[in-house]
């Protein structure tokens, strides 16, 4: 039998999980587990970057594993883990920092993003990110790579990471990994304050979470921001009406987007409806995972377990690499 092609992806745990990270992550975590050899893990080792607290990164951390579950993610079928269940990730993140140069990890933008956002705190952990993460993906020997758009580039990076340590050892020992989109272009969910991504840290309003209760999720949407109604037929739509149509489009019907679609073109559109309807169409999505989360959540045996199941079978792919990589550069085997 043909040997099945690896996937890994991963998500920080710093808030719960919200339809961007629905929409350009897990949903494909749960059609991929089905075809691929899958490993998709908690990145905390990534969430230090800002300095969480020991209690509020545990709690967080269960938080993610569980609406992982929630989402249709099988422990039978695809390894969970924690990334700091898997140290090795640490030793390959040092061997490709050796690789990773000042000039192109200063470029990155979301190093850009972050050094603005956070001034007084820009470690080098936060410079380093896209070695860990190229570190992440090589330590399985992944080749596909299911994210959302805001991490395309960092991808790049694993791929120059990833021929460099080639070229390097004379070697072709780490596939050239690509970041994976059923369908074709990567997504990108926007918020609900009128520009931008969805996102966890993005403020008040701008995220829609999973697990959040349907009146909360109602006002969120009823609040998002809008203008005040095209004034030519057939008018291109201005970004935050757009975006609207943008997470109507994943959650509703093709037949209620085109019905709003054309009340947008012939002018005759009450943004109130629409929100009302939106808002009713993510409740009407999200129900069925609330329920799980809460089914989940109340047996903590089968969490531990799904976490311990999921450190073992990481692990014995992870020292395997670590391993021949250490004997690549010229070290001995020791995992
Ligand atoms: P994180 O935790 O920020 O996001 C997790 C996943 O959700 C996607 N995503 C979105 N997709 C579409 N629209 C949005 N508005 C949106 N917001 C978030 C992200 O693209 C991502 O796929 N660096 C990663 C975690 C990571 C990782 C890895 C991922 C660490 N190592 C190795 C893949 C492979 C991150 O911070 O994702």
């Amino acid at each position: 039998m043909k040997k099945k092609e690896i996937v890994l992806s991963g998500i920080r745990p710093t808030g719960n999980l919200h339809l961007g990270n629905y929409f350009g992550a897990v949903k494909n975590f749960v059609k991929m587990q089905d075809m691929y050899e899958c490993y998709f893990f908690i990145a905390d080792y990534h969430s230090l970057t800002t300095h969480p607290k020991p209690e509020d990164l545990q709690g967080k951390v269960r938080q993610v594993l569980i609406e992982y579950l929630a989402a249709g993610l099988d422990p039978e079928k695809a390894t969970i883990y924690l990334q700091s269940d898997l140290p090795e990730t640490t030793e390959l993140y040092l061997f490709l920092n050796m690789n990773a140069y000042l000039g192109e990890l200063e470029r990155v933008t979301t190093f850009k993003e972050k050094a603005r956002k956070q001034p007084d705190n820009v470690n080098a952990g936060l410079l380093t990110y896209p070695t860990l993460m190229a570190a992440d993906i090589l330590i399985h020997r992944s080749t596909y790579v299911p994210v959302g758009k805001d991490q395309e580039q960092h991808l790049e990076m694993t791929r120059t990471f990833a021929r460099r340590f080639n070229r390097m050892y004379k070697t072709d020992y780490f596939p050239i990994p690509r970041a994976f989109n059923f369908g074709d272009d990567l997504v990108k969910i926007p918020g609900l304050d009128g520009s931008g991504k969805m996102g966890k840290s993005e403020g008040e309003g701008n995220a829609v979470f999973l697990a959040e209760d349907p009146k909360s999720i109602r006002k969120k949407v009823m609040k998002a921001v809008t203008d005040s109604g095209p004034t030519e037929k057939n008018q291109k739509k201005p970004e935050p009406i757009e975006n609207l149509f943008t997470i109507m489009k994943v959650v509703s019907e093709p037949g209620t987007v085109e019905y709003f679609d054309d009340q947008y073109n012939n002018m005759t559109i009450r943004y109130g409806d629409m929100k009302k309807q939106l808002a009713d169409d993510i409740i009407k999505f999200t129900e069925p995972f609330r329920e799980k989360v809460k089914e989940i959540a109340a047996n903590q045996e089968y969490i531990d377990k799904v976490m311990k199941m999921g450190a073992e079978k990481a692990r014995e792919s992870g020292r395997n690499t670590v391993n021949d990589v250490r004997e690549i550069i010229g070290f001995k085997r020791i995992h």
